[in-house]
């Protein structure tokens, strides 16, 4: 049976397998994300729609043996590439290489290119182009184990950009990483939130997707799936209105951020706006040690600075400050969490952590440090 292979973060798999089971699809696990059984099309809108931890659905075309580039040619040329380029768009390949001869991945890439630009040259006369920046049709070639995957990326850009991000902050969370953290912890939106280092306001708009129910697809424009040759566009509309008709209303005052750099405030608030959750979300400039927070909140979490330099006085102080604003300012019992690539730091605290969750970050090992607050 033909499987999808919705990938994500490392670490991020059993939040996205809660997902999934909560949509009602079962999965296998895979290498940095999880297999599918394929269903049809409206699955796969569905997916791409609804997901709010995966990185791309990718459908596979062809899967071959590949123990070195002619065996990569000769099994990339078996796909019928004519039914995705008789329209000639533009394309572009993204791998993912593990092979112990096979060691440039962006040869690999150029292998499938002239394979898939071969073949449509002998059946049309013409050879599509590519375009890295915003091609018409996204493929994914997957290799490890000299066993080769050419898939059909149906996200295009990946998930995490929502759409409503226009400019970021300094370090944003991946969006798909603060859902994830969100979830993890279990918040479902009905606590009063609040980040006390809002930054670009993250947390604040993926807490504002989870409580409303809205899937955070439905803010994006384009999906790589658009340059299906069996996309239907009567379909995906349908799929559309179903996934927002589960929407709900939220009250106001239950989500808010403190952030401190004047210019970030203004991204963060552009941000909430382009959501079309700036009703929704409170935004104030300050210091979190010195403003008062538009309500007492029972759910803190945040992503201080942390850098990958080593950490001075005031850095220190700022993380001891933080935990003295979970011990003081929240409405108890109340839950917090920090998260942070700087261990040493996460110490100055002062807090035990009831619950430790390593994940991978842009290749820093980072914590959530979850605390319950009595
Ligand atoms: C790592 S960034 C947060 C990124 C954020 N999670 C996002 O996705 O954009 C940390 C933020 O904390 C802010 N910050 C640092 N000290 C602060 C303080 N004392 N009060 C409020 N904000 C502070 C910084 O200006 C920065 O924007």
């Amino acid at each position: 049976m033909k499987e999808l292979f919705i990938s994500c973060l490392p670490g991020l798999e059993p939040v996205l397998g809660k997902e999934l089971t909560e949509l009602g699809y079962s999965f296998t696990e895979g290498f940095g994300g999880l297999y599918v059984p394929f269903i049809d099309m409206a699955q796969v809108y569905r997916l791409n729609l609804e997901l709010r931890t995966a990185s791309r659905v990718l459908l596979p075309l062809h899967s071959f043996r590949c123990r070195d580039k002619v065996d990569l040619y000769k099994g990339a040329t078996k796909v019928e590439w004519e039914r995705y380029f008789e329209k000639m768009p533009t394309f572009a390949i993204d791998p993912v290489v593990h092979h112990k001869n096979l060691i440039n991945s962006l040869y690999c890439a150029q292998v499938v290119k002239d394979a898939i630009c071969d073949r449509c040259n002998t059946t049309f006369g013409q050879r599509p182009s590519v375009d890295r920046e915003a091609p018409e049709v996204s493929l994914h070639l997957f290799i490890f184990n000299e066993q080769a995957t050419i898939s059909f990326d149906t996200s295009g850009l990946p998930l995490h950009i929502r759409g409503y991000r226009l400019e970021a902050g300094k370090a944003p969370l991946r969006e798909s990483l603060a859902a994830a953290l969100l979830l993890l912890m279990g918040y479902t939106g009905e606590e009063y939130l609040l980040d006390p280092c809002c930054g670009s306001g993250t947390f604040l708009i993926e807490a504002a997707l989870i409580a409303s129910k809205t899937a955070p697809g439905l803010l994006r424009g384009r999906f790589g799936i658009f340059s299906h040759p069996e996309f239907s566009n009567k379909i995906w509309q349908q799929v559309r209105r179903d996934v927002e008709s589960k929407r709900i209303g939220i009250a106001e005052g239950h989500i808010a951020g403190i952030e401190a750099n004047p210019r970030v405030v203004e991204i963060a608030k552009t941000a909430a706006a382009k959501a079309l959750l700036n009703r929704e979300i409170t935004i104030i400039e300050g210091d979190f040690r010195n403003v008062e927070a538009p309500f007492t909140p029972n759910f803190v979490i945040a992503n201080p600075p942390y850098g990958v330099r080593l950490p001075g006085a005031n850095d220190r102080l700022l993380y001891k400050e933080l935990g003295d604003f979970l011990k003081r300012k929240t409405l108890k019992p109340a839950r917090g969490a920090i998260f942070t690539g700087n261990l040493e730091l996460a110490k100055c605290i002062g807090l035990h952590a009831k619950k430790r969750h390593v994940i991978n970050n842009g290749g820093i090992d980072c914590r959530l440090l979850e605390y319950d607050l009595y």
